[in-house]
């Protein structure tokens, strides 16, 4: 299939379209969408992560076709990263380059059966509009370490209208998450501007913190 347009993508409603579009999106998406809009979020996430001093063992979720583990990699990380996304699909990709030790399939928005044993947590492009809100904060936390380090891009068009302001406030009152930073960043390159021009400036935070 060709790549589906972003108004699509970012309107979806429910799980069952959102397996639906990946599951026909993901042959193309590297070689269509991620290289004719200059999705640079992954390697912003990628830089902002090791920067902050970032490692293994990591979860990369919403991995998708693995576009972020590929950039970890080429600015020289080397520990250990797995990969969790609902869509076989997605994984599949992201399995055929070799870069992560795990491939998990599992909805972030419920709990994890997985042990906690994170000293990373990564994501980008998967907190945004028709995708994943704020509900993943409590199965992520609940298989990180004490002081794991998350580098979260959040894209700026749903942070207030999902509430990521008030869950991450809440987060630190409650005392789960300190040293919270917010990076904002522009999700395209400017070669964006022909394919796309109403997201084409899209912006997003990077949001880092530690798991107390
Ligand atoms: C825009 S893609 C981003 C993929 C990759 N991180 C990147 O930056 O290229 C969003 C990904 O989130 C996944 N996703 C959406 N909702 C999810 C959920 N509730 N649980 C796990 N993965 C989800 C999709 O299957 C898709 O692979």
């Amino acid at each position: 299939m060709t790549d589906p347009d972003l108004a699509a993508t970012l309107a979806l409603t429910g799980a069952d379209a959102t397996l639906r579009l990946y599951r026909d999106w993901a042959a193309s998406y590297d070689s269509g969408f991620a290289r004719d809009m200059q999705y640079n979020l992954p390697a912003h996430v990628a830089r902002l992560f090791l920067a902050a001093g970032g490692g293994g063992p990591m979860l990369d979720v919403g991995a998708g076709t693995g576009l972020l583990a590929e950039h970890l990699r080429a600015m020289g990380c080397a520990g250990d990263i797995d990969a969790l996304d609902f869509s076989a699909e997605m994984l599949d990709r992201a399995a055929e380059k070799h870069l992560y030790r795990t491939l998990i399939r599992a909805d972030v928005t419920q709990p994890l059966t997985l042990p906690r044993r994170y000293n990373g947590v990564t994501s980008s492009g998967t907190f945004t509009a028709g995708h994943v809100g704020p509900a993943a904060f409590g199965p992520m936390l609940a298989v990180a370490l004490p002081g794991a380090l998350f580098a979260l891009s959040i894209n700026q068009r749903v942070w207030f209208d999902l509430g990521f302001d008030r869950a991450l406030a809440d987060l630190q009152a409650a005392g789960q998450i300190d040293g919270l930073r917010l990076i904002q960043v522009a999700v395209y390159g400017p070669s964006a501007l022909a394919r796309d021009p109403e997201h084409a400036s899209d912006r997003a935070s990077i949001v880092l913190f530690h798991a107390v």
